[in-house]
């Protein structure tokens, strides 16, 4: 689809893999440069693989997120779409949440929501000098239902949410629209870590395989009974990015097969 993207600068953090390396994949496609962050020291090929350019980032450090962001932005001559595809769960099943430790939330919360964070503060006040551009965060359907799975990364999005409606608010002034994207269930390995540690805990007699367990939990919760794929993710991303979203701000979109219905 031509959303009228091409030779714009489209920026994804966390892009080295899952849903984030699709969503680059999409931008490309739409004749965009990529810049992508990542963690990972996997983040070079990913964006070589793009024609892109890769940043090796943590987002939980601030001082690497300024620095990563004055290059990214003198590398390109300025961004156009931002989008922070990062996450991490706590690895743990959280229920009841008191079984956690105070650690999983420290951790879960400086990458999942201040890393957001740090990486707004970085790019807001370029962005808002140049009156365009839009931001994207990637939180999840977690964050608008109390999921008892993982309350760290639960609290995480939730506030992801709240965090990216102020700034929608503040940048509106600016031209800059900012939305956040909530995938449902996805295959990813993250995806896969938070059944894991569910699996885990469970007797053997009550263990299932992955595949089993996942369609078990679709049919019963999603209304289109299917999985969500990264290409779904991506395609909205790319759309909310365009101007045929103009008038998208603010926004909590779930790409979730009807899960979350409000
Ligand atoms: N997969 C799903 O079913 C699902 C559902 C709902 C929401 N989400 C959200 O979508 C986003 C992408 O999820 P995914 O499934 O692709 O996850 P993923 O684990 O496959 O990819 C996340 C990427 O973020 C990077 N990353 C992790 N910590 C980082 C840090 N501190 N600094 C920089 N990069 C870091 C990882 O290296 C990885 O490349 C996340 O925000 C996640 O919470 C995913």
């Amino acid at each position: 689809m031509n959303l009228g993207l091409a030779g714009s600068v489209a920026v994804v953090v966390g892009g080295a893999r899952g849903l984030g390396r699709a969503i680059a994949a999409a931008f490309a496609e739409e004749g965009c440069r990529i810049g992508v962050w990542d963690v990972s020291p996997d983040v070079h090929a990913a964006a070589d693989e793009l024609a892109g350019t890769g940043w090796r980032v943590d987002v939980g450090d601030c001082t690497a997120v300024r620095t990563a962001t004055a290059e990214t932005w003198a590398q390109f001559g300025g961004v156009d779409h931002l989008v922070f595809a990062v996450g991490i769960g706590s690895g743990k099943f959280g229920f009841p949440f008191w079984k956690l430790e105070p650690e999983d939330w420290d951790r879960v919360l400086r990458v999942n929501l201040i890393g957001a964070a740090n990486l707004a503060h970085a790019f807001a006040p370029r962005l808002a000098e140049r009156r365009r551009g839009t931001v994207l965060f990637l939180a999840s359907v977690a964050g608008q239902i109390g999921s008892q799975t993982d309350p760290p990364y639960s609290a995480s999005k939730a506030g992801l949410i709240n965090f990216a409606q102020c700034a929608a608010k503040d940048l509106a002034a600016y031209g800059v629209r900012v939305n956040c994207l909530c995938p449902g269930m996805v295959k990813t390995p993250l995806n896969r870590s938070v059944w894991q540690a569910w699996a885990d805990r469970q007797p053997p007699e009550a263990r299932q395989e992955y595949d089993a367990w996942a369609a078990e939990k679709i049919a019963k919760l999603v209304p289109l009974n299917r999985w969500q794929t990264p290409e779904d993710v991506a395609a909205m991303a790319v759309f909310l990015a365009s101007d045929r979203a103009a008038n998208v701000t603010g926004q909590t979109v779930n790409v979730d097969g009807g899960y979350v219905m409000r």
